[in-house]
């Protein structure tokens, strides 16, 4: 008779590979997919900063993944130059699984399942890594930029047209929260502390930090956070609201304000493997 250790079915359990801590690359493309603009540069991946001119082009409309594909190729085709044979990494605004976009917040809809990292391959004839905005913004303000070494939990936010976040800890992202959607008061966070909002709204800033501290207490209460990063636009301003606001963590402004997303998807890019889980980078 089999024993009963042959008889329960062992599960397969991934064993996940090594993951690199250091970039394969000196250089990389980084590409941001924003509303307005599509903006791209070389990117030396060692020290985090610009190896070639910064292209920025209009996003077009209607913002399909296919024409959106097409200035994305333009922009790797005017710095194939200084790319070489580098790797390209992609940001934009929506969940990304395994390649996939998978929300549309303050996008076209039409991103809502589509193929898009396949769709940037076949129109710029490369792999392509395509990652979360506000993830690949939290990957370079933890290697380069305001929460450069810093270890425990770091949240890093995106306050723009919706609200980014980014949730790291000890040097490993956990992609996709979208904490800017939490649910506050009955409201998704976004709609009530968004830049956006802000300016909608034409709030002071005296009137928009109880919203901001409505947003970070949560998340202050739920993560625990050893730090938060603020980025994004209205984070120029930062003096005018992060001193006022009550945490049990320091928060500081983003150091790389416009050009985390181009220099965090150039450095994901640059270490990227198979690993579906999250992305490492040497500290
Ligand atoms: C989207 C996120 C994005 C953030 C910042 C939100 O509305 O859901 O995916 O990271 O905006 O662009």
């Amino acid at each position: 008779m089999a024993a009963l250790v042959d008889l329960i079915e062992t599960p397969t359990i991934p064993v996940s590979q090594p993951v690199p801590v250091v970039p394969r690359t000196s250089s990389a493309l980084g590409i941001d997919i924003g509303g307005s603009g599509i903006k791209g540069a070389v990117v030396d991946v060692r020290r985090g900063e610009y190896a070639s001119d910064f292209l920025q082009i209009p996003t077009p409309s209607p913002s399909t993944p296919r024409n959106v594909a097409e200035v994305v190729a333009q922009i790797a085709e005017r710095l194939s130059a200084e790319l070489g044979d580098g790797p390209v990494g992609v940001t934009i605004p929506a969940i990304v699984r395994h390649g996939v976009t998978c929300s549309a917040a303050n996008i076209d809809s039409s991103w809502i399942d589509a193929p898009a990292q396949q769709t940037f391959q076949l129109a710029l004839g490369r792999e392509v890594t395509l990652v979360n905005d506000a993830d690949a913004a939290g990957v370079a303000e933890v290697t380069y930029g305001a929460a450069r070494n810093a270890s425990g939990m770091v949240i890093v936010t995106t306050l723009g047209t919706g609200i980014g976040s980014a949730l790291i800890h000890d040097g490993v992202l956990i992609p996709n929260t979208e904490l800017g959607h939490l649910e506050l008061d009955g409201l998704d966070a976004e709609v009530l502390a968004a830049a956006s909002a802000r300016a909608r709204e034409n709030l002071s800033f005296e009137a928009y930090v109880p919203r901001l501290q409505r947003y970070f207490g949560a998340l202050d209460f739920l993560f625990s956070p050893d730090l938060i990063v603020v980025g994004g636009g209205v984070s120029e301003h930062s003096e005018k609201f992060l001193p006022q606001l009550r945490l049990n963590c320091p928060v500081v402004p983003a150091a790389l304000q416009n050009s985390a997303g181009i220099i965090g998807a150039a450095r994901m890019a640059g270490v990227a493997t198979a690993s579906t889980l999250g992305h490492r980078w040497a500290p």
